[in-house]
C-alpha cells in the first residue's frame, strides 16, 4: 500500500490532510495549528495553497449543509 503525504508548507512540515482536518474542526483549531506550527511564518509559499484548501473545506461543508454533500477540491 502506498501513503500519499503531501505537505502544504514545506518550512514547518504541515501536511494537507493535518490542515483540512483543522479547517473541517473550525476557526479555533485552525489558529491553533497555524500558531503552534508556525505555518506560513517563513517563506510564505504555502500561504495561497493554504487559502484554497481552507476554501475548499469550507465549500464542502457548506454543499453538505445544503443537500449536496460533494466535496469542493
Ligand atoms: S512553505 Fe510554508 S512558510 Fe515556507
Amino acid at each position: 500500500m502506498i501513503v500519499r503525504i503531501m505537505s502544504i508548507c514545506m518550512c514547518k512540515g504541515v501536511t494537507e490532510r493535518a490542515l483540512r482536518e483543522a479547517a473541517g474542526e473550525g476557526t479555533a483549531a485552525l489558529r491553533w495549528l497555524i500558531r503552534t506550527t508556525g505555518m506560513g511564518s517563513d517563506c510564505g509559499c504555502c500561504m495561497e495553497a493554504m487559502r484554497e484548501t481552507v476554501a475548499a473545506v469550507h465549500a464542502g461543508r457548506y454543499a453538505a449543509s445544503q443537500g449536496g454533500g460533494e466535496e469542493a477540491d
